[in-house]
């Protein structure tokens, strides 16, 4: 069958769509077995025996690998520290800790003989319970952060108009489609090759080197494609290492790819967190001052921060904030950044009180949030490299009829229905860093280029083609973008919205590079300086030219600019009335995301992060019975993520205009502006229909009636 391909499309779509696309778990190495977790059924404590008689008589099982009998990992020899040494502690940090792993010739047959293993516990008593933790004096709260001061301390406090609320969010689970997992191959030599799923496949390389003190070139890491991830795979796992341990152990190849219900347990999550917004303003509309105290969870066995507290600091002119962000370690999995990390967190309840505040003042929350939008960065006290709030305020509410919206909550019935407004600001730092990318350039008329680079499924190769063919004037058809090997020119984790940023940005110099280098080859052959690069090489008699470059970091004027994308989620819901189920029934997210390189897909990220939007404001919460320290709802039936059911037609509208301060494309990212403010909007709406204020998420029946 013949595809056709749209200088737009993904140039991995078909291989995606028709099955050709190859995930890390369906690489077939010669001899694979397979591997199943044994975990933890208490909550803290110790191992006290573990009885793999049984397990190991079980047909098929090669080996069950535990502290007991692990072979030596050379960087986990010295006791103690952080990260969580796999099969190196017989301590238990959390319920379902991979404890053992037990490797059989099929799957079948691992996961039977893993019900066989019997393990011992010392029990202790343990502290999952977060909600309940913030105020028990005696749980340790650690300072997640630098406290941050300007201008008055809690100068909120004196303002004319003042607020103070609460908020509260839930633990929320990354859950991609694609289970995570790895195939690792260790051979005699002290090689070893892994199928991974990851965001960054030279991290992964780099972690794996270091946990078995082995050079980095030994090291081959594979991950072409990734089934989503959303910021669980940028970091290797312990399940992961207990793999790689299994191969060395028995060597042989050996595949893991972890249930769904250990996708709750073992490979982070965006933690639960508690808020407090003080907010001060003039009666005219006037923020006088802002304080903001966050609490994060953590792990007791290893720590995790995030900068929830952040964009209270600069996204709107106030000249007193102080902000102040807690973390508080339990007996649970460590988090881990998801999309939007720390932002998406703050965001609910800086806009959340945004609108509270305006509501209190009786103004429009889109005049309010004008009347206060900052000239410059208060924090850095310096200019925003490029920042079209006011713009993308316009677009969004004329395409979402925000005049018809009345400041009055409650005020639009239809039916059994109420229907409200909401707006929200997400706002994300456009960073850049350095990356390697070679290109090589054909007589035949084609560009490969490749970098160590990952696309998690926001579409890098996509992106990296279009800027190289708008560059050298190739047709897309005729590049080819390398990535997710480990042995290419290295570049960065795919995280903190950057890729095209950073990796774009090396290609953009190889393209110059390149180009620069056919001119020469032209003048050396008498040809024009225009010649088409093909006639260059053929007269030069060369088959290819090649290029490596690493981008430079930074465009040597950013350091006086603050460089971050915006975005504007605007939506319409509708509450019913007797069962108190909502319904988001329109959304115009609008991004101030620079220039945008890939339409498609850039499109697809707004979109995928509305949809994840709406599970975070409405569905999405990880519950733990505290009896137990366990997960209640692990699973796709209890733990609702947006359907389509759930979704309705999402308009997106950028406003495409360069920062050419943040690289030479003019793009600022947007895979975390897509998502951060979203849930905010939502509440926000929910309040505008019904006059019901929610602070916590999420935003269930039972809370709205
Ligand atoms: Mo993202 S949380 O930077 O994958």
């Amino acid at each position: 069958m013949e595809f056709f391909v749209d200088e737009n499309d993904r140039v991995d779509g078909i291989a995606k769509v028709t099955g050709k696309a190859k995930f890390f778990a369906e690489y077939e190495v010669p001899g694979l077995t397979y591997g199943v977790l044994v975990t933890s059924t208490v909550t803290k404590g110790k191992i006290t025996a573990i009885d793999s008689k049984a397990a190991s008589n079980a047909p098929g099982v090669l080996a069950v690998v535990s502290h007991l009998n692990k072979p030596s990992v050379a960087g986990y020899e010295q006791e103690g520290g952080s990260p969580m040494k796999i099969f190196y502690t017989d301590q238990i940090f959390y319920n379902g800790q991979p404890l053992a792993i037990v490797v059989a010739d099929t799957f079948e047959r691992a996961t039977y003989a893993a019900t066989l293993v019997q393990v011992s516990y010392a029990k202790e008593d343990f502290n999952t319970d977060f909600e309940k933790s913030i105020s028990d004096s005696t749980v340790k709260k650690l300072q997640g952060q630098t406290p941050y001061k300007r201008g008055i301390e809690d100068a909120y406090k004196t303002a004319e108009v003042q607020l103070e609320q609460k908020y509260h969010l839930p633990v929320e689970t990354h859950n991609p489609m694609e289970l995570h997992g790895i195939i690792a191959d260790w051979r005699p030599n002290d090689q070893v090759t892994v199928y991974a799923k990851t965001q960054g496949v030279k991290a992964t390389q780099n972690t794996i080197a270091n946990v078995f003190k082995i050079p980095v070139d030994k090291v081959q890491v594979n991950s072409e494609f990734v089934g989503g991830a959303f910021g669980m795979a940028l970091r290797t796992w312990p399940l992961e290492i207990a793999t790689i341990i299994a191969s060395k152990h028995l060597a042989k190849p050996v595949k893991l790819v972890i249930t769904r219900d250990q996708m709750f347990t073992m490979v982070g999550n965006r933690p639960a967190s508690y808020q407090k917004i003080g907010i001060g303003a003039t009666k005219d509309g006037k923020l006088t001052g802002i304080t903001h105290t966050a609490f994060g969870q953590s792990a007791t066995y290893e720590n995790f921060t995030e900068g929830v507290v952040n964009m209270s600091k600069f996204m709107y002119q106030c000249e007193n904030v102080n902000t102040n962000y807690y973390v508080i370690p339990l007996d649970m999995g460590v988090p881990i950044w998801m999309r939007g990390p720390g932002e998406a967190t703050g965001a609910f309840a800086l806009e959340s009180a945004i609108d509270e505040m305006a509501h209190a003042l009786d103004m429009d929350p889109l005049e309010f949030r004008i009347k206060n939008d900052p000239e410059i960065d208060q924090v850095q006290k310096r200019p925003f490299s490029s920042k079209y709030i006011k713009e993308a305020y316009k677009l969004g509410a004329d395409k979402i009829g925000w005049n018809e919206r009345k400041n009055k909550p409650g005020s639009i019935v239809d039916g059994a229905w109420q229907i409200g407004y909401g707006v929200s600001v997400g706002v994300f730092g456009a960073g850049r860093g350095r990356a390697t990318v070679k290109g090589i350039l054909k007589a035949d008329g084609s560009l490969v280029l490749q970098s160590a680079a990952s696309d998690i499924g926001p579409g890098t190769g996509t992106g990296m083609t279009l800027i190289a063919s708008k560059l050298m004037n190739i047709p897309v058809g005729k590049i080819t973008f390398e990535l997710g090997d480990s042995s290419l020119p290295p570049a960065p984790s795919q995280g903190g919205s950057a890729t095209l940023s950073t990796v774009g940005s090396a290609v953009n110099d190889v393209c110059v590079a390149l180009k620069a280098t056919i001119v020469e080859l032209a003048a050396n052959a008498n040809m024009d300086a225009t010649a088409n690069f093909v006639d260059v090489l053929k007269k030069n008699n060369l088959a290819m030219i090649e290029k490596t470059i690493q981008s430079s970091q930074n465009n040597p004027e950013a350091k006086n600019y603050s460089m971050y994308s915006f975005s504007i989620h605007f939506v319409q819901v509708r509450v019913h009335q007797l069962t108190g189920v909502v319904k988001v029934s329109k959304i115009v997210s609008v991004g101030d995301a620079g220039t945008i390189v890939s339409p498609k897909t850039a499109r697809s990220q707004m979109v995928g992060g509305a949809v994840g939007g709406i599970g975070m404001a409405l569905t999405e919460e990880a519950l733990l019975d505290h009896r137990y320290g366990r997960y209640i709802n692990n699973n796709f039936a209890d733990y609702h993520v947006p359907v389509h059911a759930d979704v309705p037609e999402i308009d997106v509208i950028f406003i495409n205009k360069p920062d050419l301060i943040v690289n030479p494309m003019g793009a600022k990212g947007m895979g975390e502006i897509a998502l951060i403010g979203f849930s905010a909007a939502v509440a926000n709406a929910v309040f505008n229909a019904t006059g019901k204020r929610i602070r916590t998420l999420p935003i269930t029946p039972d809370k709205v009636l």
